[in-house]
């Protein structure tokens, strides 16, 4: 049985959390219409919550900006000799002078058809890669090897920088 002190508590801790949430929710509807109120009506506040979305285009920059500027944009000022430096980490496996090593010959890999050289035994994931090494689709697979061609056998982890991608690829364009 419920005597009445035991009433009066659980009523009192009812009305206690009551408040609790009645204050929290004038308190919440405080901080929100704060907002809307500065800035005069609340349709006002709901097109400014959709200029972000449109900002975003911007959004997208900044993106593209955190890996640095655009691709095409390096490729255009790149340095061909400093491209060569960072072949050395290419050449224990790729050759320039026509001959395959653990890797493909990369003379004339700028423009070649993806797994293209007879006699070298490409991987099932480069074969089904297909399409031609365009400078785009080389500093796609530089960037991360083993995820843009899946089942590669390249054992090598990636070149992150795009200025790095964009040196090497001018260099291997003058490799023909
Ligand atoms: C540890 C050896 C190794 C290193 C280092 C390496 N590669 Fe490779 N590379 C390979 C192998 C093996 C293949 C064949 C991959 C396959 O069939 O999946 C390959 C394939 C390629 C292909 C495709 C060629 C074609 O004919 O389709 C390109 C392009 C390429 N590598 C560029 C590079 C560049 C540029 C570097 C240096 C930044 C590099 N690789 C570093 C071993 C290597």
């Amino acid at each position: 049985m419920f005597d009445t002190m035991t009433v009066t508590k659980a009523a009192g801790a009812l009305i206690g959390s009551l408040l609790f949430l009645l204050l929290m929710s004038w308190a919440a509807s405080g901080i929100f219409h704060v907002g809307p109120a500065g800035h005069g009506a609340e349709g006002e506040e709901h097109a400014q919550a959709y200029t972000i979305p449109v900002e975003d285009a911007g959004g997208a920059e900044e993106e593209a900006a955190d890996e640095g500027p655009d691709f095409a944009t390096v490729l255009a000022s790149a340095d061909a000799a400093a491209g060569e430096k960072v072949f050395g980490k290419c050449k224990a496996c790729h050759k320039l002078d026509g001959s395959d090593g653990t890797g493909p010959h990369l003379n004339g890999v700028v423009g070649r058809p993806v797994a293209s050289i007879g006699g070298f035994s490409y991987s099932d994931g480069m074969v089904a890669h297909g399409g031609d090494w365009t400078p785009e689709a080389l500093q796609e697979f530089l960037t991360n090897p083993k995820s843009v061609v899946k089942g590669t056998k390249m054992a090598f982890a990636g070149l992150p920088k795009v200025e790095d991608r964009a040196n090497l690829i001018a260099y291997l364009e003058t490799q023909k």
